[in-house]
C-alpha cells in the first residue's frame, strides 16, 4: 500500500487549499473543498473495507452512495493544512443512502468534515445529474464578490451581467453566469438543497453576505471559474461609485460567444 501522502489528489488538495488561503478567501476556518475520488485510485492507498469509524450526514443522498470523496474538516484552517493534513483533512465513502458515511482516513484528531458537507454533497449530486465529469465542489469567502452582494441587486441575471461586464473573458469562463441564493443559515440540510438546486443551472452559487460556491471537473478549474468571478467583483467594488463611462455592449459579448464557442445563459443578453 503506498502512502496516501503522495497520491496526487492529496498533493494538488493541499496546495489548492494553502493557495486558496493565500488568496485570502478563507480566513480562520473559512471554506470549505469536496474532491469525488475514483475507487481505483483511493485502493492503492487505502483498504476501503476498514472503516476507522462511521459518521452520520444527517441527510440523504441516494445517488451518491458508495462514492469515496476527500474532504476538508469542520472548523479547521485552510492555513494549517499542509502542515497537518491527517487532522484537516479526511477520506470518507458514503453509504446507507448517503445517510452514513465510512471514515478511511482522516480527521485524526477525531474531527468530521465540513458543516457544509449537505450543501457539498447535494451540489456533487446536481452537478453530476448535469455532468458525469464534475468531481470538485468549492465554497469560500472572497472579499469582493461578498461585498458586491451589499451594494449590487440580488437578481441573478443583472448579477451575472455585470459580472461579465467587468472583464472581457468573463463570458467564455462562465457563460452560464452565476446563480444567487439570498442570505440563508449555513451548515443547514435547506441550504444544502437550495444549493443544489442553484447548481442545476451554473457551476458557481453566490450565497449573499456569504461567500461563493463553484464546482468543476478538478480543483483548477474550480479554482478558475472562482478566481475569475472575484476578479470580475474587485473591478466592479472598484467603478461602482464612479461614473460608467464605458462597458462590454451585448453586441461585444456576441462576439465573443462566436470567438470561443460558447453560448451565454438564454435570454441574459440582448
Ligand atoms: P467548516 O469549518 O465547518 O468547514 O465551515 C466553514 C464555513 O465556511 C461555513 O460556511
Ligand atoms: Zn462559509
Amino acid at each position: 500500500m503506498k502512502d496516501v501522502l503522495t497520491a496526487p489528489f492529496m498533493v494538488e488538495m493541499i496546495r489548492t487549499a494553502t493557495n486558496m488561503y493565500a488568496h485570502g478567501w478563507d480566513e480562520r476556518n473559512g471554506g470549505n473543498i469536496s474532491l469525488m475520488l475514483e475507487e481505483n485510485e483511493v485502493r492503492e492507498y487505502l483498504d476501503p473495507e476498514k472503516a476507522l469509524r462511521i459518521i452520520p450526514t444527517g441527510f440523504a443522498a441516494p445517488e451518491l452512495e458508495g462514492k469515496y470523496f476527500l474532504v476538508t474538516g469542520t472548523g479547521k484552517y485552510f492555513k494549517n493544512m499542509q502542515y497537518a493534513p491527517e487532522v484537516n483533512l479526511g477520506i470518507v465513502r458514503l453509504k446507507d443512502r448517503g445517510q452514513q458515511a465510512d471514515l478511511l482516513w482522516g480527521y485524526a484528531d477525531g474531527g468530521q468534515f465540513t458543516s457544509e458537507f449537505p450543501a457539498h454533497m447535494m451540489s456533487h449530486a446536481a452537478r453530476l445529474g448535469v455532468n458525469p465529469e464534475n468531481r470538485v465542489v468549492m465554497h469560500c469567502h472572497p472579499a469582493n464578490l461578498l461585498a458586491m452582494t451589499y451594494v449590487h441587486d440580488l437578481d441573478e441575471k443583472q448579477f451575472a451581467r455585470t459580472l461579465w461586464q467587468m472583464c472581457t473573458e468573463c463570458i467564455v469562463v462562465f457563460p452560464e453566469g452565476v446563480n444567487v441564493l439570498p442570505w440563508m443559515l449555513c451548515g443547514t440540510n435547506e441550504i444544502g438543497e437550495a444549493t443544489a438546486e442553484k447548481m442545476k443551472t451554473a457551476r458557481l452559487v453566490v450565497w449573499s453576505q456569504h461567500g461563493i460556491y463553484g464546482a468543476g471537473k478538478d480543483l483548477d478549474e474550480t479554482f478558475g471559474l472562482i478566481e475569475t468571478a472575484e476578479k470580475a467583483a474587485e473591478i466592479y467594488m472598484k467603478i461602482a461609485h464612479l461614473p460608467r463611462v464605458n462597458t462590454i455592449t451585448d453586441d461585444q459579448m456576441h462576439l465573443l460567444e462566436k470567438r470561443f464557442g460558447v453560448k451565454a445563459r438564454e435570454g441574459w443578453l440582448d
